[in-house]
């Protein structure tokens, strides 16, 4: 199955970083509840229309036959695997970027195997999409339906996987992934790596797929690839490399080394205070009312946290179970009674947990975002409490709203000496940590391990390095750049917001290694009234 036409490329090989859109739309969209993303809803479009006609005009200049670089344009990204189907809106878009682009470059679409019927169009190159555990001779022929003529394209060749909390590490070998590209190779096809080389969602910048559950990703996103997170060339470079050269002169001369590496510690933190004791802090513009709770969306708050407040209208004698209607906490819920953290909800995970309390109790439920889907059928994923909590038989109500801004705490206002240290409890419930420390020795890259931390984000003098979950895994470690770090005569700081229990001895190391592949622990205590949280089926609401 040769090609039947030249090339269209103008090398043999297209090899590229990947530089396309993952989870790239910005969540202020759904400001717009009914909004129908990635369709011809035309609240969508103008969106799409404003934001094109600023972007494309930039990059005329750079295309092929303009003198740059750009050799070719994918529209959309994997549309097919999105359940709209929208062919008005893939013709919008392939009018609007030829409108703007001209017709002389070339535009494409990717799209696994199973999404070529939905996400491919007449007018635009169709490529697919695969691994090295895929069956080529398939996806190929398959493609041909979709173009006949033309270079066979595997835009996206998976060289490793990303990694959900709670599963299990993803790897893919190096003979799995070198003998799928020699194969290609052979074909005379063209290939684009991805990834070629990972990377890290720092702050709150993973995404989430949806696979019958929510999965968030993790943290890292190293990919097993073939440059590391932290910018190393690993063997699989280097075998990549030697099957390219029997097809392709490759450049002559040293890969850069790898970056040199920084241990450093055990270091003890220190308890700065609970989150609740920097309210007002943390919402300077204080809280907004509302009967039924608003979700993140509605309260402008893109990513982080949002905590939800009420007061008990009755007293609670037995323990009573609190939970949210149609799995409704997006995404994960710390609740405190009068400050006294209580458990944890989570989506599709945990849907109740048992209180008691007195009337008037102060009832507090911070949310986290744990990330934006990225890929798949559903996208309109709204966070927070998207439907009122019911505790026993009544729904709770009168609910105030603080979108945190945590990450400005850490910057500007730490340490903050409000509350004298205590010793932790546990579970703690969200509480912030810190210590600052000294480097004496030459700076390098490093690897953030929290041993017997439970869950919470990180940050290392001011920069938001990203969600830690110890206890969940895969990943252990976080990757510390060296330009985050000061040199001698200067005092680093870290910062952890731990949301749920703190270690006996509240340590951090650095490594100079990453743990991304420990085994997954999937039954770790949530709080202190575990027991009575085993039957985890929501109860009914009477009357609905
Ligand atoms: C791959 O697909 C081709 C064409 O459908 C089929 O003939 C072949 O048996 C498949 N190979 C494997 C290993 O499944
Ligand atoms: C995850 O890894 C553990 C330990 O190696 C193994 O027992 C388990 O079967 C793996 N789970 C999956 C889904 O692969
Ligand atoms: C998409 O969302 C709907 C409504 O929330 C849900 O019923 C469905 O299971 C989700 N799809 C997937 C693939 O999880
Ligand atoms: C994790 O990876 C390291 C390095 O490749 C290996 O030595 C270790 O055995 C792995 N651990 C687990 C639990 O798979």
């Amino acid at each position: 199955m040769a090609p039947e036409a030249a090339p269209l490329f103008p090398s043999l090989l297209l090899l590229l970083l990947s530089l396309l859109p993952q989870g790239g739309l910005p969540s202020w969209l759904l400001r717009k509840p009914n909004i129908h993303l990635r369709t011809s809803d035309p609240d969508f479009l103008a969106a799409v229309d404003s934001w094109f006609k600023v972007l494309l005009p930039k990059i005329y200049p750079f295309l092929y036959h303009n003198g740059g670089n750009i050799i070719s344009i994918q529209v959309e990204n994997e549309y097919g695997s999105y359940k709209a189907c929208d062919f008005h809106y893939m013709r919008h878009l392939a009018g609007l970027f030829r409108a703007l682009l001209g017709d002389k470059i070339l535009l494409f679409t990717t799209d696994g195997p199973e999404g070529l019927k939905c996400g491919s169009l007449h007018g635009l190159y169709t490529t697919v999409d695969f691994g090295p555990a895929d069956n080529m001779t398939r996806i190929f022929t398959l493609l041909r339906k979709y173009e006949p003529r033309g270079p066979l394209v595997n835009s996206e060749y998976y060289t490793g996987w990303l990694d959900y909390w709670g599963q299990n590490h993803s790897t893919r070998s190096v003979l799995a992934v070198t003998k799928g590209l020699e194969n290609m190779l052979n074909l005379g096809a063209s290939v684009n790596m991805y990834m070629f080389h990972g990377g890290t969602n720092f702050g709150y910048w993973n995404g989430a797929d949806e696979k019958g559950r929510f999965l968030p990703i993790t943290t890292s996103y190293d990919y097993d690839a073939p440059i590391s997170e932290a910018g190393d060339p690993t063997p699989k470079l280097f075998a990549l490399r030697n099957v390219i050269s029997k097809f392709q002169e490759v450049p002559l001369g040293p890969l850069p080394p790898p970056s040199p590496k920084m241990t450093l510690g055990p270091l003890t933190l220190y308890l700065d205070g609970e989150l609740l004791a920097f309210l007002d802090f943390l919402c300077p513009e204080g809280p907004i009312h509302s009967v039924l709770p608003l979700s993140f969306e509605a309260v402008r708050q893109d990513h982080g946290f949002v905590l939800y407040r009420t007061y008990l209208t009755h007293t609670i004698f037995e323990p009573t179970p609190l939970w949210v209607p149609d799995n409704g906490v997006h995404d994960r819920a710390y609740v405190m009674v009068d400050g006294v953290f209580q458990g944890v909800l989570e989506r599709n995970m945990k849907h109740q947990l048992f209180l008691v309390g007195e009337m008037g109790a102060r009832l507090d439920i911070l949310l986290e975002n744990m990330g934006r889907l990225s890929f798949g059928s559903n996208s309109s994923d709204f966070k927070g409490l998207l439907q009122p909590p019911v505790l026993g038989q009544v729904m709770l109500t009168q609910w105030m709203m603080f979108p945190l801004k945590v990450d400005n705490l850490v910057k500007w206002w730490f340490p903050l000496h409000l509350l004298k240290s205590t010793k932790p409890q546990t579970p703690s419930g969200p509480t912030f940590y810190s210590t600052t420390f000294p480097i004496a020795g030459p700076l390098g890259d490093t690897f953030l391990y929290l041993p017997g931390w439970t869950k919470g984000q990180v940050w290392i003098n001011g920069f938001n390095l990203g969600r830690y979950w110890t206890k969940q895994g895969p990943q252990e470690t976080l990757y510390v750049p060296r330009p985050l770090l000061l040199p001698r005569g200067a005092i680093n700081k870290i910062t952890l917001l731990e949301l749920e229990n703190v270690p006996p001895e509240p340590q951090i190391q650095f490594l100079d290694w990453p743990i991304l592949n420990s085994t997954v622990h999937r039954t770790y205590i949530y709080s202190l009234s575990a027991e009575a949280q085993s039957a985890s089926e929501p109860m009914q609401l009477s009357g609905h």
